[in-house]
Parts: C-alpha cells; structure tokens; sequence
C-alpha cells in the first residue's frame, strides 16, 4: 500500500516521539513491502515562532492532500501561564481539527499485564480493563461562542451541539461496540444541561437500531468516580467534547502512565492518529519521554487502512518491551533505557516479535540486533 503521511510533531516532546514512531512505521514498510511516504511541517508554538501562526497554511494544505496525519503534541510553558495571550499553541490543533472535518476521537483504555503493578490503582480493581471512550471533537464548549465582557470581568463559553453532530458520532460508537462486547455507555451531564438532554434523546433513538448493543447511561460526576472504582464495567463510553478530554486523561492513570494512549481521530474524509500525552515541555530533549503512545498510534493508523497484521506486529513488538523491561523512567524510575532506546527496539522486532526468544541487553542502545 502507497500512503501519503502527513508529520507535524510539534512542541516539547512531539519531535523526539514521532521520530520513533516513524523508524516503526519504516519497519513495517520494510517488513510488509508498503510504500509511505513522510513529509514534515509544523504546529503549535514551533510553528508560531516561525511564521507567527500555530497552524501555518502551508501545513493545513499539506494535511489535506495526505492519506493520513500523525501528529506529536502541543503546547508551551511560554503561553500557558499568560492568561491574555491573543494567540495559544492549542488553537493550531483545535483549528486543525475542525478544519479536518475531525468529529470523532477514539481513545482506548487497556491495562497492559505486564505493567499491572506500575498503575497507582490495585490490581484487582484495575485487571481486565479494556474500553474505548468516543469523543466528540469537533463541538461542544471547545468551539461554541466566546464572550469576554468589555472591562474583562464578566466571560462565558457557549456548549452547543445539534442533532446531526450528536448522531454521527454515535453510529461510530454504536458501530464499535456491536464488534466488542455490545456495550454503550452514554456519558452526560442530563440531569443539569439541556445540550446534554439532547444527546440523550439523540442517542436513545439511534441506539433502537442497534438493538444487540446494550446503551446505558451515566452521569459524568458519577462516571468519574466509576472509571476508577470499576473500570472494567466499561466496554463503549460516548460522550461529548470536554467531558471526554478529562475522562480520557482519567482513563490514563489505569494504565500506569499517560505515555501508554494512543488515540485516533477521524471524520468523513481525513484521519489524524496522535498520542493522548501533552508536550512535556520539561521532560523536552532529555530523552526520557515515553515514545509507546506515538508509536500505537502509528498502529491504530495502520489499523484504519485496513492493516491487520501490521497492526498486530507492531502491537506485539511494543507488548515485547514491555515485557522485557525495556522502557523509559516513568515506568521503571531507574531505568537505563531512553526514548529511542526504547523506539529502537520495538522497531528492530516488528519483523520478528513473534520468533523472539531472548535479548541481548548490550545492543540495545548500540542500535545493533538484540537477538541473541
Ligand atoms: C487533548 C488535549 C487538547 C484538548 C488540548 C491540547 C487542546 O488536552 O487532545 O486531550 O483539550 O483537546
Ligand atoms: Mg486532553
């Protein structure tokens, strides 16, 4: 398969994840005979201190005419504590968004085994978590009306939705869930907000065509406290733009570390893959910065073309360092493993992840063979 993949990597740690997760994507163009091809532009506060603007014209024009984009992360210490910045980082990603046509984002929520005991939950409470949360990206408080009064002291952000914003997203939800374990979760604020009655009703109706998928729903204060006292109640969580950007973050802590989530974003014509993490802007150029989210990401944008068994080698090659330890600090405080010690690895096994019987430790950060 030929894929045009569009890279912005973006601010702090952005560069150094996706420059891992495109030596995987390369392995798999070496491993499974794929053509892709990669062309870089900038995003966020990089591209503003190059051209003044977080999302330049010439990298929205270069998303829209590739197959697909794999985006790093966003943001900046420099903008964050300035609360009357005109022009933020994140409104190159929102923008990119919106313009993309991006209304569902897909954000799985998987305990690996192997890391059961690097999450700050117990065992038991945590094992056997495996759900999807489908957030609505393209609406919702993020993009309604803003207002700041005159004299500054009076604001107010709109949440607006309609039927038809509600209803796309929920056919995907509803869609997934029949091929997991046929169970939606609808999570909402009904009992307060009449955008949120909305959805319900919305979602009610849709939810009678899909008789086999079990749809219930919580509240979101509710849903909150749920996602960590019973995670594995979850199959299918559908919910609206500002709830799922804080459930998902929630969902990270299951897993032991938010460098675990990938996620994917998709509309009716383009696909954006990106790992849920922020830019870390402390942890930038050290080399410490955990490249698996990026990395699965990579993999769920293998998966949306259709990719199988791509998917699966770099999944097992990722289980693979897992298992064996080589991972960054904010898995193993000590560990002697780096960002593209890690990338490396899991990119030399892509081929072999299945065959691998052991490891030879020394190699690993020489960038030669780790097989014994
Ligand atoms: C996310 C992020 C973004 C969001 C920020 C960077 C604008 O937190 O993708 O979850 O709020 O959507
Ligand atoms: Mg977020």
């Amino acid at each position: 398969m030929k894929l045009k993949i569009a890279l912005l990597p973006g601010d702090g740690i952005g560069p150094e994840v996706i420059a891992q997760a495109v030596a995987c994507l390369q392995a798999v163009e070496d491993t499974f005979g794929h053509q892709f091809i990669f062309s870089k532009a900038p995003v966020g506060a990089t591209a503003m201190d190059e051209t003044g603007d977080p999302l330049p014209e010439d990298t929205l024009a270069l998303c829209k005419r590739s197959d697909a984009v794999l985006f790093g992360a966003i943001g900046d210490p420099r903008y964050d504590n300035d609360p009357n910045a005109k022009i933020r980082p994140e409104q190159g990603l929102l923008r990119l968004r919106k313009e993309l046509g991006l209304f569902s984002n897909i954000r799985p929520v998987k305990v690996f085994p192997t890391l059961i005991s690097n999450s700050p939950l117990r065992k038991e409470i945590i094992s056997g978590t495996d759900f999807v949360i489908y957030r609505e990206l393209t609406g919702g408080i993020y993009f309604g009306e803003k207002y700041r009064s005159e004299d500054g002291s009076t604001a107010s952000d709109l949440c607006l939705y309609t039927e038809p914003e509600i209803s796309r997203i929920a056919h995907l939800a509803f869609k997934a869930a029949k091929k997991r374990r046929k169970k939606l979760t609808l999570v909402d604020k009904a009992n307060v907000l009449e955008s949120s009655r909305l959805w319900r009703h919305v979602v009610t109706k849709i939810g009678e065509s899909y008789p086999e998928v079990a749809l219930n729903y919580l509240f979101v204060d509710n849903a909150a406290m749920q996602i960590i006292l019973n995670p594995s109640q979850f199959d299918v969580i559908l919910t609206e733009n500002m709830f799922g950007d804080i459930l998902s973050d929630e969902g990270s802590v299951i897993g032991g570390s938010i460098g675990l989530l990938p996620s994917a974003s998709v509309g009716d014509k383009y696909s954006m893959f990106e790992p849920i993490h922020g830019s870390f802007p402390q942890g930038a150029g050290k080399n410490i910065a955990n490249p698996i989210a990026s990395i699965l990401s990579a993999a769920m944008l293998l998966d949306h073309f259709g990719l199988k068994e791509e998917t699966d080698a770099v999944v097992k090659s990722v289980n693979l360092s897992l298992k064996n330890g080589i991972v960054t600090p904010d898995l193993k405080a000590k560990s002697q493993y780096g960002t593209d010690d890690v990338g490396h690895f899991i990119a030399s096994h892509i081929s072999d992840a299945d065959d691998y019987r052991g490891l030879n430790r020394e190699n690993i950060g020489l960038g030669k063979s780790t097989i014994i």
